[in-house]
């Protein structure tokens, strides 16, 4: 039987990072792409000489050549500027849309049935710009954002509570990072909600640090963005992909009547199994919920401008 393959376009922090979480789940043989001669061979091939300490059984490319990505069942594409102190993520908009529109020609030439998942910022922006590359259907083609996002809440919120942080489930709605929607309703403690645990300023306080997790660890690494949590996320999706997991995720994907988004990429609860987004999960918001959706979705439809009045 012939092993999945999943491609990984970028072998920056992101792109590596992602290709380590990957390799330990044994689920595809992974091509690390990079633009930059030797970038993506000499880690692929590193990775691949951690195998026998690790135990994985798993084909590892590292090219410079879209040819060896040829019918891969996922394809990750991580490729892109990151932040810097002092930028925001609408800051890359310009160079990230020309580089996340050329890599996805060239993805979609050798894999016309691949399932994209686009993590490069302004993420909401790119997962757009991607689509519009790729031709693709809207199902096929989601953004990695909603679960870097939870999982910094959720981990927050284990170490108020001095937890596991397996034991948190929570959910967010709307763009990446600042514009986020969490919905502490919807966050239990196995099962517990989490108001009846932490009160409400804590809870707050730990809301806003997840919204400005991105920045938080810009500004520690200065030269560069977070990559452990980021790559952690892609990988998760990639394997609820091909084992057809069915999660429910939050992810960036397109909606229209959906929460009447009308025709946007943005993160929202979905069911993702093997063909892509198998369905939008709609929740009964409440009005404040839903003003900060809508805020969230207009800044999302602002960046989409840029990117229709650039092209893809
Ligand atoms: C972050 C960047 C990668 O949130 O978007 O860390």
């Amino acid at each position: 039987m012939a092993r999945n393959k999943i491609s990984i376009i970028g072998a920056g922090n992101v792109g590596a990072t992602c290709a380590h979480w990957l390799v330990k789940k044994e689920i595809a043989d992974i091509v690390l792409v990079d633009i930059v001669d030797g970038l993506a061979a000499g880690k692929a091939l590193d990775m691949f000489e951690a195998s026998p300490v690790e135990g994985y059984d798993v084909k590892l490319t590292g090219t410079t050549d879209y040819v060896e990505t040829a019918n891969s069942d996922v394809v990750i594409i991580t490729s892109g500027l990151a932040r810097k102190p002092g930028m925001s993520r609408d800051d890359l908009l310009k160079k990230n849309l020309e580089i996340v529109s050329s890599v996805t020609k060239s993805v979609v030439e050798h894999s016309p049935n691949a399932i994209l998942i686009v993590v490069s910022n302004p993420l909401d922006a790119m997962v757009y710009a991607a689509y519009k590359a790729s031709g693709f259907d809207h199902t096929k083609v989601l953004g990695m954002a909603g679960i870097l996002d939870t999982a910094r809440y959720r981990s927050f919120i284990a170490e108020a509570l001095n937890i596991s942080v397996t034991d948190i489930q929570a959910l967010l709605l709307g763009g990446h990072g600042d514009d986020m929607v969490p919905l502490p309703r919807y966050t239990t403690v196995s099962g517990i909600p989490v108001t009846e645990l932490l009160p409400t300023d804590k809870l707050d306080a730990i809301v806003d640090r997840a919204r400005k997790g991105g920045i938080e660890i810009v500004n520690l690494l200065k030269t560069g963005s977070a990559f452990y949590a980021p790559g952690a996320g892609a990988a998760e999706m990639a394997e609820a992909i091909l084992k057809d997991k069915k999660r429910v995720l939050p992810c960036c994907v397109y909606a229209d009547k959906e929460y009447g988004i009308g025709g946007y990429f943005v993160g929202l609860p979905i069911i993702l199994g093997e063909n892509g987004v198998e369905k939008v999960i709609e929740l009964d918001l409440n009005a404040d919920e839903k003003a900060l959706l809508d805020e969230s979705v207009n800044h999302v439809k602002e960046l989409i401008g840029q990117v229709d009045a650039i092209g893809v």
